[in-house]
């Protein structure tokens, strides 16, 4: 049975600039109804005020152990948290966490709680590629933290480069995968390049008309993010997809068309590891690309007039390296020929790729919506149901198959 009580999550915010984006953080954590306890370092409160803390939390914050000592605070946070994430975690506060001290509130939880704990580094991309931050992130990996990767871009200042903090969108889509599933987030695919399309392609028509499709590019984009935060090098090629954010720590390649997606994948895919194709990709493209807005009064009696694309997954499989991956996606309805799987298995044997994630897509499932579902079918002839939940749960449930294979 499902539980009533919202999830406990405790939001640790150390002294970086980035403290400010921890209160759009808490904001989502908060809307996506879980309640929020807030713990600032001291230098975290230098940033942000402890009243905007409380406001958005409607929980009181404290830095230290010595306020409302009866309760234990330091203890019992800890101990029934069923999340704990610091965001922005500093330099300073990894240091602190991985040798394991307790002298705040912050760091006291931390060693209290036995719950997933997410870290979302936010610093200078030389702090963060210092020996001694490196060793503080292998240590606290391998006790199990996840510590994500920061995303690259204009950090304070004019300088730019690994140490961003990821976008509060994204930390708290990984919040609510390790609620999900706690070993969501294993290193799993470090050393490993993967490829992974995402969104719907577009067709033009004219230089203003198109033929496209309702992808908004979710999965495709857990695909990559989820596979970054698992240690791979990871390509994703994004055709049109709805106004997402760029994925912490993945290089992204955009394009428009079918043709373009063919051409980028085909060069990323040499040498990758694992290519999925989760895009939506148009079957069909106008014979010819107007020069000119096609006026209603025109000559041409058939302004769509189409042609096939070509199959990308199918090329891919044709091109495939010796040992890698190639994952596609179907999105079929039931029919009077058959069920979704029944559906999903032809395609699997179609297409010749290894893995197929089949969704079952209709009323309101699948597209343009966080939740998914489905199938994943192996030409090994395995068959593992998807269960209904987040894109990134289901994201990591096809890199655990890909892993397992690699
Ligand atoms: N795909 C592709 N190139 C195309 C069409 C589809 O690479 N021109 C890929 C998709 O990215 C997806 C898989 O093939 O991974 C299945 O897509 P889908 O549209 O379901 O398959 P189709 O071959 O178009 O089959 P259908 O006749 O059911 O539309």
């Amino acid at each position: 049975m499902e539980s009533l009580t919202p999830p406990r999550v405790l939001l640790g915010v150390a002294g970086g600039i980035a403290a400010y984006k921890s209160a759009e953080l808490l904001r989502r954590l908060t809307e996506t109804g879980h309640s929020v306890r807030v713990l600032p370092t001291a230098s975290a409160l230098e940033f942000v005020g402890a009243a905007t803390f409380e406001a958005l939390s409607g929980q009181p914050v404290h830095t230290g152990v010595f306020v409302d000592v009866p309760s234990v605070p330091h203890v019992k946070l800890g101990q029934e948290a069923d999340l704990v994430v610091v965001a922005p975690a500093t330099a300073d506060l990894m240091a602190r966490a991985a040798a394991g001290r307790a002298d705040d509130l912050l760091t006291a939880s931390l060693l209290t709680a036995r719950c997933p704990v997410l870290f979302a580094p936010a610093m200078h991309t030389e702090m963060w590629e210092h020996p001694a931050t490196r060793a503080n992130v292998e240590v606290l990996r391998s006790r199990g933290v996840v510590v994500l990767e920061p995303a690259s871009g204009r950090l304070t200042g004019k300088d730019t480069g690994p140490g961003r903090l990821p976008d509060p969108a994204e930390i708290a889509e990984f919040a609510r995968l390790l609620l999900e599933r706690a070993d969501a987030l294993p290193h799993d695919l470090s050393g490993r390049r993967v490829v992974v399309s995402a969104g719907g392609t577009r067709e033009a028509l004219d230089p203003v008309r198109f033929l496209g499709n309702r992808s908004s590019g979710r999965q495709g984009y857990a695909l990559a993010r989820v596979a970054a935060q698992r240690g791979a090098s990871v390509t994703l090629v994004a055709a049109h997809t709805a106004d997402l954010g760029d994925p912490a720590g993945v290089e992204v390649v955009r394009v428009g068309s079918a043709a373009q997606l063919r051409d980028a994948m085909c060069a990323a895919a040499r040498g990758a590891n694992a290519v999925v194709m989760a895009a939506a990709v148009a079957d069909f493209r106008p014979v010819a690309l107007a020069e000119h807005k096609i006026k209603k009064t025109g000559s041409d009696p058939d302004p769509l007039a189409l042609t096939t694309n070509p199959d990308i997954l199918a090329e891919l499989v044709r091109t495939k390296e010796q040992g890698q991956v190639v994952v596609g996606f179907a999105a079929e309805t039931g029919d009077a020929a058959g069920d979704v799987l029944h559906h999903g298995r032809a395609k699997l044997l179609r297409k010749g790729c290894d893995l197929l994630v089949v969704n079952a897509v209709g009323d309101g499932k699948a597209f343009e919506v966080p939740d998914n579902s489905g199938w994943l079918l192996g030409a090994d002839g395995s068959e593992t149901e998807l269960k209904p939940g987040s894109k990134a749960l289901l994201a990591t449930r096809v890199w655990d198959t890909v892993a397992s294979r690699l």
